[in-house]
């Protein structure tokens, strides 16, 4: 009796084991199957899977990729002239009350965005890129490709839409150093069709303020 006591025991415990190796392999893959495939290494890191844009985050002091956010799908209307749109209530329009010194390449305000500080004017060239290393609103690390010409200033995310490296100015390009995709640094396209980061590098909204560069994040 005392032996078919144990016996059952064991089993149930066998069966125990077996239930949660089996719920752990699922899990994981299910997990798997909608996380980008590989390993998310750097808090802030970023990284283009399946058209949704994943972050890498800490959770339980393990670093673990979001549950990603869609890609907007791109829009085949031509943008609007800025002066078209500009409207005398919105604050970040070229009005005449606006510094000498202020551009922007985001005449609207985004509402539901943040304005953070990210650099000096001083910072980025008068003509030519420059990718700048800092931190987004959360302090989650935030590389930007700032580009100026002229009056125009563009700032794109420096991280790299394939695995999330930091690209590089080089020349008249952002070089990725990892896998070496190229980037248009005023659109963020990718430079070769068959490259691995197929999609093109996200633009910020940035505006220029009395020696200040602030972007909407
Ligand atoms: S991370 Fe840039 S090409 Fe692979």
């Amino acid at each position: 009796m005392v032996q078919f006591k144990n016996f059952s025991r064991s089993r149930r415990a066998l069966l125990k084991i077996l239930t949660s190796v089996a719920l752990l392999t699922f899990t994981d893959r299910a997990w798997g199957a909608t996380r980008p495939p590989i390993a998310c290494t750097r808090l802030g890191q970023k990284v283009i899977y399946r058209g949704k844009k994943y972050t890498c985050i800490k959770v339980n002091k393990k670093l673990v990729w979001d549950k990603g956010v869609p890609l907007p799908i791109a829009s085949s209307k031509p943008s609007t002239p800025p002066s078209a749109t500009a409207t005398p209530t919105s604050s970040l329009t070229n009005t005449p009350k606006e510094s000498p010194g202020a551009h922007s390449n985001s005449p609207s305000a985004p509402p539901s965005k943040t304005r953070i500080f990210f650099a000096k004017s001083t910072d980025i060239p008068s003509f030519g890129t420059v990718v700048i290393n800092g931190k987004d609103q959360l302090e989650r690390p935030l590389s930007v490709a700032f580009t100026r010409f002229g009056s125009t200033l563009i700032a794109l995310e420096a991280f790299c839409t394939h695995a999330g490296c930091i690209v590089r100015p080089n020349g008249k390009e952002l070089t990725c150093p990892c896998h070496y995709s190229v980037f248009d640094p005023e659109s963020g396209k990718p430079g070769n069709p068959s490259q691995q980061g197929a999609y093109p590098l996200t633009r910020l909204d940035v505006v220029e303020e009395g020696g200040a560069i602030y972007l909407w994040v």
